[in-house]
């Protein structure tokens, strides 16, 4: 029940009605007694710093942050951690008196995922495919775990901008321009919102990938890359685990608790 000294949680989207973060954080703070509640406000771009404001007025104790808003949120923010500032990107604010504090934990939440799957990520081959926000977070964790990284992307202009702008972390990035062959990699990402819609192309020729690969999609559900993928015999891991550990590491951010993991995991077995 809600009471007059509940703390509150929120998800700034748009859309944001799909999102299974309102069920994972209300569950946890209801096995862990936490007096607090979390919802979900769709948000347009236009009245993004309206909500901000917003937020600091109600005294919102922490926040995450989804699609389009990861990057337009940043200057609203009283202060960001360096790897929220490198990567670009903030998912997660938390108040601390008054003041929004940006974090990223998307890029450890699919490093995380890649561990749970038994990846082996130090001095492994990984092609990225995409260099958006959500393609500059799987690099960056990547980079940090010691891995090569290769980024392909459609617009060129784009990959080579975050290489660059990652460059002093590691030397261990480069771009590609074109495929030919993909023998050199261990895993291979999909980062691109291709897949999304059931009517768009592979965003890579599926006749490269061999049973060698590891094939990761981002996509929360099963795409047909990773269908695909599958079929070759590869071992594919889709976008779920990385949406539930980067939950799991946001509601840390806010609470210094460590929520249950299985909770979360049930959520997504129910809902997919
Ligand atoms: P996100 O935050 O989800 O990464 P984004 O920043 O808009 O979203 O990035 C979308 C990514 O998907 C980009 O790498 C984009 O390629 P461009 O940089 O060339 O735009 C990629 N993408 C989207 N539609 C694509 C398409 N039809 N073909 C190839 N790549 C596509």
């Amino acid at each position: 029940m809600i009471k007059g000294s509940t703390d509150v949680y929120c998800i700034f989207g748009h859309p944001v009605s799909h999102s299974k973060s309102p069920q994972m954080h209300n569950c946890a703070f209801q096995k862990l007694s936490i007096d607090a509640c979390y919802v979900a406000f769709d948000v347009p771009p236009v009245n993004l710093k309206a909500a901000i404001d917003a937020a600091r007025v109600l005294k919102i104790k922490g926040l995450n942050i989804t699609v389009p808003h990861k990057e337009a949120v940043m200057p609203l923010l009283d202060d960001i951690s360096d790897d929220a500032l490198t990567i670009g990107a903030v998912n997660t604010i938390k108040n601390e008196d008054n003041k929004l504090r940006g974090f990223n934990t998307d890029y450890i939440g699919f490093i995380r995922s890649l561990e749970e799957n038994d990846v082996t990520i130090k001095n492994k081959h990984f092609l990225v495919l995409g260099a958006g926000g959500a393609g500059r977070a799987v690099a960056y964790g990547l980079l940090t775990q010691g891995a090569f990284v290769s980024i392909y992307n459609r617009t060129i202009e784009k990959a080579l901008n975050l290489a660059n702008s990652f460059k002093h972390i590691s030397q261990k990035i480069n771009v590609i321009d074109y495929i030919k062959s993909i023998d050199d990699y261990d895993v291979i990402i999909n980062t691109t919102s291709l897949g999304l819609n059931k009517d768009d192309p592979m965003p890579i020729d599926i006749t490269y990938i061999t049973d060698r690969n590891i094939v990761c999609d981002l996509i929360y559900t099963k795409t047909q890359f990773l269908e695909s993928a599958s079929k070759k015999g590869c071992k594919i891991i889709d976008g779920k685990g990385m949406l539930l550990w980067q939950a799991v590491y946001a509601f840390n951010i806010w609470t210094n608790l460590t929520p249950s993991v299985e909770d979360f995991r049930k959520i997504f077995s129910k809902n997919w």
